[in-house]
């Protein structure tokens, strides 16, 4: 008998077609002619409803076994279902359980579990609903990713994980080491000698892969990477992991400008693709987990997002009729607070806020005319405050080796990335797009650990 996914037959079953599922037991009820057990197999929020007729071998023992957790096959015909709610049911002839799980100590049962407990059980906590919504949605936002890329023949690139450079000189760096770390080998100064450890000198997990995808674009015009990076970032907040994914186009031939379009057009794009593809994940989102989230989709499809400069958004928070727990004057980085004041309150739609200070910002941005600004930008959006960071680089070899001085960074250490500067230099932009904060925003989920399969953040490493 066919073999199908659940969401297959929930959307194209029809009476009378034979078919076998396998999943996992979400609830049992006995009643006295029938049970009814609702099955999940992961492609679908709606579980499929699968009927037990006494009359089925061993119906007794069956049903004592079909607790929640259990894994099952089941075989059987489908029939028109006479509950609400539901157009099609599975009348099982066969039910293997494939394996039991204990009632009494089983951690996930049929009530609400707060997201917090649920962290805990990291390992079981996919199989509720929230959870297995979410990775539906990242799963589609994945997928969309490439399309877009693809469509538009950007090359898709890997970048390396271990690195030797911190690209945004924010000393957030992860050691990646080989040393014994009771017996580190030590230079005759008393420093540690890492010309000893693995890879002769000192290296990191990579807080992005940007320098790496500007080599790239240096010889393919357009690249994306889409891979995992890492900050040891003692934030504990709602929107900081210390491993999470990012996406970072970069383009040769392209300034700030066009930067600032694609972004806006990638964010678009995404949203319709989420909607497109999980439909039902993402009704449930806006009524079990914010009502705003579909609202909130259809405004940024329908809206194009606001362009401020970085000394305007100064201006507006300036004008704003509150106190901020963080002043606000020309020249400050912004926070989070200004971030959604700006994008939730003020304007009620993303923003991109460009030309920031110059001594805010990562040494590679391009320098502007002014000398005080340099060629950034973020998109702001409701909820979250800073989606995506991005900028034109410096293509200047002269106006680069000064900005890495000024930002106290080793020159040696860059001096590829600076041979981009000296051979076939081009204006060249790109952006990271953080993929969790993505799908927080996608999803309406408040905290960020909610939306990646295994959190990674301070004191956070199990499972
Ligand atoms: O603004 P960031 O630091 O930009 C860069 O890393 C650039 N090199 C990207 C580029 O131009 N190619 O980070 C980009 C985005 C942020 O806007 C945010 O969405 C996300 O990455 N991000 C984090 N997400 C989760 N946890 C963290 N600790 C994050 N730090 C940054
Ligand atoms: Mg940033």
């Amino acid at each position: 008998m066919e073999q199908r996914r659940i969401i297959q037959i929930l959307r194209h079953g029809v009476p009378d077609e034979t078919a076998c599922v396998r999943g996992w037991v979400r609830t049992k009820r006995e009643l006295k002619q029938f049970s009814f057990v609702e099955v999940n197999d992961g492609s679908s929020l709606a579980n499929l409803q699968v009927v037990l007729d006494p009359e089925l071998p061993d119906y007794d023992t069956l049903v004592k076994c079909l607790n929640t957790g259990a894994s099952v096959e089941v075989s059987g015909t489908l029939v028109e279902s006479p509950a609400k709610g539901q157009r099609i049911e599975l009348k099982a002839t066969t039910v293997t359980v494939c394996g039991e799980v204990d009632s009494e100590t089983y951690p996930l049962q049929k009530k609400r579990h707060s997201f917090e407990f649920l962290r805990t059980i990291a390992h079981l906590r996919s199989r509720t609903n929230t959870l297995g919504a979410v990775f539906r949605v990242r799963n589609a936002a994945s997928d969309a990713i490439h399309r877009f890329f693809q469509e538009r023949g950007f090359l898709w690139i890997h970048t390396p994980i271990l690195t030797a450079s911190d690209c945004e000189g924010a000393g957030e760096l992860l050691s990646v080491t080989h040393f014994d770390l009771a017996d580190v080998p030590r230079t005759e100064a008393q420093a540690v000698d890492y010309s000893r450890d693995f890879f002769g000198k000192p290296a990191y997990l990579t807080v992005s892969g940007q320098l790496e995808a500007e080599v790239m674009a240096m010889a393919f015009g357009n690249v994306y990477t889409f891979g995992p990076t890492f900050r040891a970032e003692n934030s504990n907040t709602s929107r900081h992991l210390a491993e999470f994914w990012m996406i970072e186009p970069e383009m040769a031939f392209c300034d700030l400008a066009g930067d600032m379009d694609l972004a806006e057009d990638f964010l678009k794009y995404l949203f319709n693709a989420v909607l497109e593809a999980c439909p039902e994940d993402m009704e449930f989102f806006n009524q079990r987990i914010d009502k705003g989230v579909l609202e909130r989709a259809e405004n940024i499809l329908r809206h194009d997002f606001e362009r401020v400069s970085y000394t305007e958004a100064i201006e507006l928070l300036e004008k704003a009729d509150r106190t901020f727990e963080f002043p606000v004057e020309w020249g400050v980085d912004l926070q989070s607070e200004h971030e959604r004041y700006l994008a939730e309150e003020l304007l009620g739609k993303p923003l991109i806020v460009y030309n920031y200070p110059r001594n805010i910002k990562a040494f590679y941005m391009r320098l502007n005319d002014d000398e005080k600004t340099v060629a950034a930008m973020d998109v702001l959006v409701p909820k979250i405050g800073e989606i995506i960071g991005g900028s034109q680089r410096e293509e200047r070899l002269d106006v680069l080796e000064r900005r890495i001085r000024e930002s106290g960074l080793n020159r040696e250490d860059y001096w590829w990335y600076l041979d981009l500067r000296r051979y076939g230099s081009v204006s060249h932009a790109g952006f990271g797009l953080g993929f969790e904060r993505l799908v927080q925003f996608v999803t309406g989920m408040a905290n960020i650990r909610d939306v990646i399969p295994f959190p990674r953040a301070p004191l956070t490493i199990d499972f």
